[in-house]
């Protein structure tokens, strides 16, 4: 079972993951994430970090997609394993929306196309919501920002996120990520793990 968390930068996904992991250890879930499980990943970083054509970024992270799903996600859907991936496809649908948006007609369309015959859908997606102000506060303490997080591409992105769960409720679950982090922890590990035994 494939399950995805998604959000804007500084929404708390790496504080869930990490939460995740504990609360789900007897399950054995593989944690994952783009970019940055192959080492397609740490091209994308370079390219983030030197702000490279937007086009060519967008591809980059299509390719480490690619990379990620026949190395890691296919492998361990094939053994059964519950699969949790720390951003998927949705982070481009969501982000690259925003950067393509001066070069192409219709930039979700086109990510979709890119996308659509070879991806593999996730099962279930939480999709954590702050306002982009508390995000902002929280990446302060951050060194260096990368160049997507700033507070007008943020709120385009949530916006984004947002479209995209309204198409697909059945697999989206929205979360109030300005909740305490053990009560948001415990919240998806229980939905987790009720999905995972009914498919077993
Ligand atoms: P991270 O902070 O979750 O490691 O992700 C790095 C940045 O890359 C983050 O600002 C979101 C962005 N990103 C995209 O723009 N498109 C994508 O497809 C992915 C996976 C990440």
């Amino acid at each position: 079972m494939l399950i995805t968390i998604e959000g804007i930068d500084g929404c708390g996904k790496s504080t869930l993951t990490k939460g995740l992991g504990d609360a789900l250890a007897d399950l054995s879930p593989l944690f994952t994430r783009e970019p940055g499980s192959t080492w397609i990943g740490d091209q994308v970083r370079r390219g983030i970090a030197e702000e490279i054509d937007p086009i060519a970024e967008a591809l980059l992270f299509v390719a480490d997609h690619a990379a990620h799903l026949a190395e890691v996600i296919r492998p361990a859907l094939a053994e059964s394993r519950l699969v949790i991936s720390d951003r998927y496809s949705d982070s481009r649908y969501a982000y690259q929306q925003v950067t393509l948006a001066p070069y192409l007609h219709d930039p979700l369309l086109w990510l979709r196309s890119v996308h659509g015959s070879w991806t593999r859908q996730p099962d279930r997606t939480y999709l954590l919501i702050i306002p982009v102000e508390d995000a902002l506060e929280r990446l302060d303490g951050k060194d260096g920002r990368e160049h997507f997080e700033q507070g007008v591409v943020l709120e385009q992105v949530q916006k984004n996120y947002l479209l995209l769960a309204e198409e697909d409720p059945q697999r989206f679950v929205l979360v109030d990520a300005l909740q305490e982090k053990e009560k948001i922890c415990s919240f998806i590990a229980g939905d987790i793990r009720q999905l995972f035994q009914s498919s077993q």
